[in-house]
């Protein structure tokens, strides 16, 4: 049962046996199949902090077809880049955020603002954001979209989604929705399926960043049995086909050890991103503690322009 993985995972006492977590970065080809890439190098790559996908290292996991997994991506400059994004940016208005019913923040005020210039408001704030949704929003409550409640996608969004998904093998696949998840070290997230979009051929992206996760793959129903695998900052899981309607759902959020967002590397290429040394110093400290993760859909099916 999915649940009882679930709960074994997130004990603290007894704190569970790892061994059986599918760690990537070791690949058991018992386990795991490798994928090759569609290595149409794509200039705009290095602008959005991807590595040349040459050297990408992409699985499918044997037991759970169409569960996708690209091993980091991203160049350290590229996770600071997006890791600032989840923070300064994609906590602002347009967007929505769990905060906006407590009306803790005025309409000028921004949850990065206030976290991180006003000490007083700040202190509380910090740790109470939780989500934040992009292009057509997430209703949490009815899990339907709807034409009144869409926003503009962040170009950075669609066109990073358009060169993972075309190294895939996804040609046409349209980011038109986003959630960006904000976990604590003591969160978790329950199982769950991602049923809302109308297009559900289309694949499901989810980039980690900051901490790492175990992560729970089930069956299409809560019945069976889920397989655990670590996610580590800059890992893509993709849930295309076969994977897409399972549940799914993060049990434990780990300290990490490998932090890949720590620029010791002074040569680094890419120079195209540039970044404010002070605004990267807070982003740094938050996800020492934090871990940040990017869920990105397709709603629509292709060709169709509205959802009604
Ligand atoms: C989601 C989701 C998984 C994760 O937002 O629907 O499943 O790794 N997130 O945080
Ligand atoms: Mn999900």
């Amino acid at each position: 049962m999915f649940k009882d993985s679930f709960k074994y995972y997130k004990s603290r006492n007894p704190p569970p046996d790892l061994k059986d977590v599918v760690d990537f970065s070791i690949p058991d080809l018992n386990k795991v199949r490798i994928i090759t890439t569609q290595c149409v190098e794509n200039q705009q790559g290095d602008k959005l902090g991807l590595k040349p996908i040459k050297e990408w290292r992409v699985y499918e996991l044997i037991d759970v077809p169409g569960l996708i997994f690209i091993e980091n991506p991203f160049t350290e400059i590229g996770q600071q880049y997006w890791i600032l994004k989840c923070l300064k940016d994609y906590s602002k208005k347009p967007n929505k955020l769990n905060l906006d019913i407590h009306n803790v923040l005025n309409d000028n005020e921004s949850w990065w603002d206030i976290t991180f210039g006003n000490p007083e408001k700040g202190k509380n704030l910090l740790s109470k954001l939780r989500w934040t949704t992009l292009g057509y929003h997430h209703n949490w409550d009815t899990k339907k979209y709807s034409e009144d409640l869409k926003t503009q996608m962040p170009l950075e969004i669609v066109k990073l989604m358009d060169i993972l998904a075309d190294a895939i093998g996804f040609q046409g696949f349209k980011a038109e929705a986003a959630i960006i998840n904000y976990y604590r070290m003591n969160s978790t997230l329950a199982g769950h399926t991602d049923h809302s979009e109308i297009n559900i051929d289309a694949p499901l992206f989810s980039i980690s960043f900051g901490q790492t996760a175990i992560f729970l793959i089930g069956g299409l129903t809560q019945e069976e049995p889920a397989v655990a695998m670590y996610l580590r900052s800059g890992d893509i899981v993709v849930m295309s086909e076969g994977s897409r309607l399972r549940y799914h759902g993060v049990p434990k959020i780990l300290p990490t050890i490998i932090k890949p967002w720590e620029t010791n590397n002074a040569s680094e290429s890419n120079t195209s991103i540039s970044k404010n040394v002070d605004h990267w110093k807070k982003a740094k400290m938050y996800i020492s503690e934090a871990r940040i993760n990017m869920n990105i859909r397709q709603v629509l099916k292709s060709g169709q322009m509205t959802l009604y």
